[in-house]
């Protein structure tokens, strides 16, 4: 029998004004899939830990699952020779918290994409790669968005300019950027926190939006951590989904208080993040912002690195 196994990384996706189209990376936490080989032909998911029991191991709704059946099925279809009767077996282990907005299904989908393609002797790329990671997402929330499984997939800043056709443009990685996270212990489904969005936005707030993301990436390619921070001013989507994150307005607030650059929702929360530049102001921001959910009664986890530039690392082959 012969296993591969793969890490990818927790994401920020949306970055507070670029909604659906940008994310990155960071080093930890992440999920870890192993892909071993078996004789029963198709995809089989042996194993889940670390989710309590709540994930499904029927392939076709565990997202995990159903991108790796796409992947097969996109194999068996260009070359039913070789991959007609390939069996393989899966197991995940969650260390990413369900619901927490750092792209935890986005963690296991990319991680188990790319250990199947690795252990089939990597007939794809990993740019041919994110369609089938972009399936799981479909069924994890009703959205096939890709601001989470592309910087788990290739690492650092992602940028998607166009959906239809898919066109991903990759951002250059601020080397002196840091980035605090801080998780409380509530959960958010994407779907619920997706459904609170309105469908039409006033042209006066689409201005403000298209302004602000510009000058994130501008601030991306010029190191320019302080315009960075100020480009993540939200006018559309965090005024809608801070109202379900019990707690976020007084964390934001601990976060600018303690030299934040920005701050902003991760995904689609509950999780928050801030920009800073330097390790030290990262940890102060981070340990304020959970200041401000423990005087709520509310436990919260924090995370502090750079951007991980590297995306989904093969950790084990044999
Ligand atoms: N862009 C997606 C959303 C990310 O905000 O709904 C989900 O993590």
């Amino acid at each position: 029998m012969r296993s591969v196994t793969v890490f990818a990384p927790a994401t920020v996706a949306n970055v507070g004004s670029a909604f659906d189209v940008l994310g990155f990376a960071i080093a930890k936490p992440g999920d870890t899939v192993t892909a071993s080989t078996t004789q029963i032909p198709g995809i089989q998911i042996k194993e889940i830990s670390g989710d309590d029991g709540r994930l499904p191991l029927d392939p076709h709704t565990n997202t995990a699952g159903v991108s790796v059946l796409a992947l097969l099925k996109h194999l068996r279809t260009t070359d039913p020779s070789q991959f007609g009767s390939v069996g393989i077996e899966l197991s995940i282990e969650k260390g990413l918290p369900i619901g927490s907005g750092l792209g935890s299904s986005s963690a296991s989908t990319v991680a188990a994409v790319v250990a199947a393609n690795e252990l089939l002797g990597a007939p794809l790329t990993r740019a041919d790669l994110l369609p089938f990671a972009m399936e799981g997402e479909r069924v994890a929330c009703g959205a096939a968005h890709a601001d989470n499984v592309a910087p788990a997939l290739f690492g650092g800043f992602v940028l998607i300019r166009s959906y239809a056709p898919l066109d991903v443009v990759h951002l250059p990685t601020p080397s002196n950027l840091w980035i605090s996270v801080v998780s409380p212990e509530l959960e958010l489904r994407t779907q619920d926190a997706r459904k609170v969005l309105k469908k039409t936005v006033a042209l006066e707030s689409a201005i403000s939006q298209w302004g602000n993301a510009a000058a994130l990436v501008a601030g991306i390619y010029t190191d320019d951590v302080v315009l960075m921070g100020r480009a993540l001013e939200d006018k559309i989507i965090e005024p809608e989904r801070a109202q379900l994150i019990p707690g976020y307005a007084a964390a934001k607030v601990a976060a600018l208080r303690e030299g934040a650059t920005g701050c902003s929702i991760s995904g689609s929360g509950p999780s928050l993040f801030a920009f800073s530049s330097s390790e030290s102001s990262a940890l102060q921001i981070a340990e304020a912002m959970k200041g401000a959910f423990t005087l709520l009664s509310v436990g919260a986890r924090s995370y502090v690195s750079q951007v991980n530039a590297q995306g989904a690392v093969v950790i084990h082959k044999k």
